[in-house]
């Protein structure tokens, strides 16, 4: 919404969507999913409106103070939502709204209610419903708002009514469905990934020493905005030492000459996230120390990007990855003692001290489970996750010598599982230390 009118195409896939999870979840059950929240960043001025993620997923719905409710099977409409209804006066401050009038043809939905009336209505909804899919937990304001509404159901058993006696998580159902992407959705997720590598280009084609690390992430994001989408998470834009710091925020440090930069950032595209690491010089030449540890770390990415074919442990590509780093770690003397003590101790983790990927689609790290009965689950088509190994000294870490304190590194792509292997969403951007420096180059 938000003036954008939704394609019937992307119409008909939310329908299919909306009737699947309503399959699985069977007729005698209710779903309930809110939109996100407002929040406030400033007293009266708020955050970046961002829809939940399952809300998108099932409606394609962008607006605040809703509330999407399936019911299998009744008769009346199955697919329904409440939302704000129209108001001249506030569509002239904040933009137009779909409005219960509207959204049925808008979003496809059967029957569409003002979200003022939910109080009277969802009540209703309920009774008769055996079992209520919800996320309990996410939204403490909205969980109190559906005790209500069972209790008021449940008030009314002398008379007759049949309130609701079992309460699922809807994740264990909606989560499934959105690990395993559609042609539609990679469509999305290939944008994403284009507009990121373009922005990567961008940030390294304009990186020179003495700038500071914000003015590099502006050259990113604007490539981000120019491109109609956004950031999916905060960038992170680290110079020298910086890079060591897993979830360094500030972004403000001058990148000098001989430093490495590790820019970890993706855009955001239709709710679609990509999420891409480079790790590259200021000046465009890799120091030895640098090129050897970035090398190492490039190994480690293709040992994991070998794993990525279905009916593969979706935890084979880290073990490669970890096998990969360790041996690395001794032969280049920043670790002591025999590989598979380094390994099964976990001694490696000093200097990696993260996972190789996650799950990434509408969020970064995306919905669903990795285990599966205490085993890890199997690759299959349509997943898509990152491979992100990298390698951090710290600069105070007297344990090595001092030529490799302060290096951080970490190399980042977005990976599809197909039929018959992988897809790199992110393929096409320099990321071996020959790429980067002949790009840089040029
Ligand atoms: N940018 C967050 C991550 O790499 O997981
Ligand atoms: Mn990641
Ligand atoms: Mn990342």
């Amino acid at each position: 919404m938000n003036g954008r009118t939704t394609p019937a195409t992307a119409l008909a896939a939310y329908r299919r969507r909306r009737r699947q999870l309503m399959r699985m979840a069977g007729e005698d059950a209710i779903l309930i999913l809110p939109a996100a929240p407002e929040r406030v960043r400033s007293r009266d001025t708020y955050y970046p409106y961002r829809q939940d993620s399952d809300v998108l997923y099932l409606s394609g719905f962008e607006e605040p103070e809703a509330v999407l409710v399936l019911v299998p099977g009744r008769s009346h409409g199955e697919s329904l939502l409440f939302c704000r209804e129209r108001d001249p006066e506030r569509e002239a401050w904040d933009g137009p709204r779909a409005g219960p009038e509207g959204a049925p043809d808008a979003l496809g939905v059967d029957d569409a209610y003002a979200i003022d009336d939910i109080d009277e209505i969802l009540p209703g909804l309920l009774e008769g419903r055996s079992r209520v899919y919800y996320h309990f937990g996410r939204d403490t304001d909205f969980d109190l708002k559906l005790i209500g509404w069972l209790n008021r159901v449940r008030a009314q058993v002398r008379h007759g009514a049949q309130p609701p006696h079992e309460f699922l998580e809807l994740g264990h159902l909606l989560d499934e469905m959105r690990l395993i992407k559609s042609a539609d959705e990679l469509k999305l997720m290939r944008r994403a990934a284009k507009i990121s590598v373009q922005a990567h280009e961008a940030l390294m084609r304009a990186a020179r020493p003495g700038m500071r690390e914000y003015e590099l992430q502006a050259e990113l994001e604007r490539v981000f905005r120019a491109s109609g989408a956004e950031p999916a998470y905060g960038s992170i834009v680290g110079a020298g030492a910086n890079a060591c710091v897993l979830h360094y925020r500030a972004n403000d440090a001058v990148a000098r000459r001989g430093d490495l930069v590790l820019v970890d950032a993706g855009a955001e595209y239709r709710g679609y996230a990509a999420d891409i690491t480079r790790t590259f010089p200021v000046g465009g030449r890799f120091s030895r120390e640098q090129r050897a540890l970035h090398d190492l770390v490039g190994a480690a990415h293709a040992a994991a990007l070998a794993q990525a074919r279905p009916g593969v442990p979706w935890e084979a590509g880290h073990k490669a990855a970890v096998d990969v780093l360790a041996e690395g770690m001794l032969s280049l003397g920043l670790l002591k003692g025999r590989l598979e003590k380094v390994v099964a101790d976990g001694t490696y983790r000093r200097f990696y001290p993260h996972k190789t990927g996650h799950w990434i689609g509408l969020d970064v790290h995306d919905v669903g489970d990795y285990r599966i009965d205490g085993e890890s689950r199997l690759l299959e088509p349509g997943m898509v996750y990152t491979i992100e190994p990298g390698i951090y000294i710290p600069p105070g870490d007297t344990s090595v010598a001092a030529k490799w304190r302060g290096i951080g590194i970490r190399t980042e792509d977005d990976v599809a599982i197909t039929r018959d292997g992988h897809e790199v969403l992110t393929a096409g951007l320099a990321r071996s230390a020959d790429e980067i420096e002949a790009f840089m180059a040029a």
